[in-house]
Parts: C-alpha cells; sequence; structure tokens
C-alpha cells in the first residue's frame, strides 16, 4: 500500500527558533528584535516561552520558579509544561506555516537541570524523546556570558526568582550544561558573545538573520 501524497495545498512547515542563556545574558532585549525582523518579512511568528506558552504551563511555570522542590521534580514539572506547550502551541503552529521563537526550550531543562543540579543527563534524553518525538529546534542562539558578569547584571534588575537566587557555582554549572549541549548538536547553535553590546549583538543577528 502507498501512502496519499499530502495535497500541495499543505503549507511549508515554519521554522522553530529558541534563545537560550543563563540568567542576565540579555536575550530577553534581543528575541524581541528578531521577531521584529521576522515581521517585517512578512512571516507569521509565534513568541512564547518556557516555561510557560499555555494556560497550564504557565500555572507551572509560577511553581517551578517560585517553590522549593527536588531536582527530579523541576525536571517533570519542566517537561509537563512542555508536553502541553508543544502538542497545542508548537506543532500546530509549525504545520500551518508560521514560525515559532520560543524564549528557552528543552536545553534550559539539559543546563539548569542537567548541568546546574546534576540531574543524569541520559534520563533528561529519555524524557525529550518521549515528551517531544521529533519536534526540536531548527536553531538557537545561545546568548552566552561568564557566571560572573551575569550576576552583576542581575543585580540591577528586579527581584529575583528561585534560580536567580543561585550562586555562581550554579550558574558555571548551568554554562557548562549548556556547551555540552552544543558540543552534542553544533550545527543548530549559534553562539552569541553576550559580552558584546546590545547594538553589536543586533548587528551580528540582523547579519545572520538576512540570509536565514
Ligand atoms: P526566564 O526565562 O529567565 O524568565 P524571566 O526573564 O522572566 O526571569 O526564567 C525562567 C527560569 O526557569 C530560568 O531561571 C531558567 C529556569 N528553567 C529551568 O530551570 N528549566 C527549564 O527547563 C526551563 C524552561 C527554565
Amino acid at each position: 500500500m502507498t501512502s496519499s501524497p499530502k495535497p500541495s495545498s499543505a503549507p511549508a512547515r515554519g521554522r522553530f527558533i529558541t534563545f537560550e542563556g543563563i540568567d542576565g545574558a540579555g536575550k530577553s532585549t534581543h528575541i524581541q528584535y528578531v521577531v521584529e525582523l521576522l515581521r517585517a518579512r512578512g512571516l507569521a511568528v509565534v513568541l512564547t516561552r518556557e516555561p510557560g506558552g499555555t494556560p497550564a504551563a504557565e500555572a507551572l511555570r509560577e511553581v517551578m520558579l517560585q517553590t522549593s522542590m527536588t531536582a527530579q521534580a523541576e525536571v517533570l514539572v519542566a517537561f509537563a509544561a512542555r508536553a502541553d506547550h508543544v502538542s497545542t502551541v508548537i506543532q500546530p503552529a509549525l504545520a500551518a506555516g508560521h514560525w515559532v521563537v520560543s524564549d528557552r526550550f528543552t536545553d534550559s531543562t539539559f543546563a539548569y537541570q542537567g548541568g546546574g543540579r546534576g540531574v543524569d543527563w541520559n534520563w533528561l534524553k529519555a524524557l525529550e524523546v518521549q515528551v517531544q518525538g521529533d519536534c526540536h529546534p531548527d536553531l538557537t542562539l545561545w546568548f552566552d556570558l561568564p557566571a560572573e558578569v551575569a550576576a552583576q547584571r542581575r543585580a540591577a534588575a528586579r527581584a529575583a526568582d528561585r534560580f536567580e537566587q543561585e550562586d555562581r557555582d550554579f550558574f558555571d554549572a548551568v554554562r557548562a550544561g549548556y556547551r555540552r549541549r552544543m558540543d552534542e548538536t553544533p550545527r543548530r547553535f549559534i553562539l552569541i558573545d553576550a559580552e558584546n553590546s546590545v547594538e553589536e549583538i543586533k548587528k551580528q543577528l540582523e547579519n545572520y538573520f538576512a540570509s536565514y
């Protein structure tokens, strides 16, 4: 039996772009800029975030950011939120031909819970497959900077959540988690030196997206 061909009117799948980095790296400033660049090209862009992006996932975000729990519980809350987010927002949007830009995704779980809290990397990989199937980012922008610099930036910002209150060693370990993740799938990663000025980073993003 042959499978029936897709109707020719089906839109091409959109692209899935994620923004990552330790707290204080400045990714939130730049995510807005990238969404504007893409919308200016006439693309339909869904801007979302993790944990979050659906009513249930936003409720889980509150729990995760404000309530103390074990590292394994953090992982399961993050993936519970992600399960709802992937199946009700991300996959339908991509299938409709929209581009999805997410402020954090699964690399955050590998970096914060795997790197920062020391949760078993292979368990995270197993959950990733079970929860997401073949839903993976096409492109990940990693805003990288030393934990020390990020801490200075955070000190000038608003009230800290549970993760932002962690010490420098924790953020060094989170950073190492991101590095390990990039080493495992280097082709989808773009490394942004977040110590550069906002203007320099904007220029770098503009150049990159001119041909993406
Ligand atoms: P963040 O995205 O930085 O939001 P805001 O800019 O409002 O502070 O905060 C989310 C926090 O959740 C951040 O400290 C990282 C953490 N986090 C995890 O620990 N694991 C995860 O899987 C995700 C998605 C986030």
